[in-house]
């Protein structure tokens, strides 16, 4: 096991990869060096765990194999073959409440009119942006975060933080990503294309790659709130 801390060659500054950081959803071709998803993923291991238990484990996705699992997804998707996922993300969709529900609102308003031209309503146009999750919006590789079962509940913030690292270590190296959910809901066919063991929860997926700046869904910037609105400080 490694004792000490790999070496560090990002060329962003933390402020900047955390300030330019976006969820990217169209990716250009240009490969992703080999060397770099393995320094990503070194120095993500850094990232704190209840008792250093380090309880992520990353399968990463790419060429043939990323083409199969997508064939393989989009088929369940059309067969809606969905599974219910092994742990809830987020609520059903009629139970969300403000202030939540207005800032998702607005978010599914942008992404899909301002950017995609598809309104609300138009189910085909939707279903064909979803879709693309399960190609990794067209990132040369793909990521599937997965935690040990015997660490939950708690090992899931651990994930997250490891999952945060990764992002975050991706834009100091001008790479762009897309946390992923969507993989949620057809675990068992994600299981059976990586061979996932048992004993392994899946959290999400992780698109990874050059964005598409020419493309609006490779530069939707997101709003958010000020910091006094959800911050107290207490003297
Ligand atoms: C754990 C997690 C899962 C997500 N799943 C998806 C997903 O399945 N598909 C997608 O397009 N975006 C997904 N997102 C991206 C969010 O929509 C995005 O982070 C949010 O709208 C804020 O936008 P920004 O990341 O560009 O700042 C996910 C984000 C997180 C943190």
């Amino acid at each position: 096991m490694s004792t000490v801390a790999p070496d560090v060659v990002g060329s962003l500054s933390v402020d900047e990869a955390v300030a330019t950081r976006r969820s990217v959803r169209a990716y250009l071709p240009r490969p992703v060096p080999p060397r770099d998803v393995e320094e990503i993923l070194t120095l993500a291991a850094r990232t704190a765990s209840n008792s250093n238990t380090q309880p992520w484990h990353v399968h990463v996705v790419t060429g043939r194999t990323k083409r199969d699992l997508a064939e393989s997804l989009w088929e369940a998707l059309e067969n809606d073959d969905r599974t219910t996922p092994e742990y809830r993300y987020q609520p059903d969709p009629d139970d969300w409440s403000e202030p939540l529900l207005s800032r998702r609102r607005q978010f599914g308003d942008e992404l899909y009119r301002c950017t995609l031209g598809v309104e609300h309503d138009d189910t085909e146009g939707r279903l064909a942006h979803h879709r693309r999750n399960y190609e990794f919006f067209g990132a040369p590789v793909g990521l599937i975060l997965t935690v040990d079962r015997q660490s939950l509940g708690g090992g899931l913030i651990d994930a997250g933080a490891f999952l945060q690292a990764i992002i975050l270590l991706a834009r100091a190296r001008g790479l762009d990503t897309c946390p992923q959910a969507s993989f949620l809901d057809f675990h068992p066919v994600v299981r059976r294309h990586l061979r996932i063991p048992a004993e392994q929860m899946l959290v999400c997926g992780v698109a990874l790659g050059y964005a598409d700046d020419g493309h609006c869904l490779g530069g939707l910037t997101t709003e958010r709130e000020p910091v006094g609105s959800y911050t107290t400080f207490h003297d």
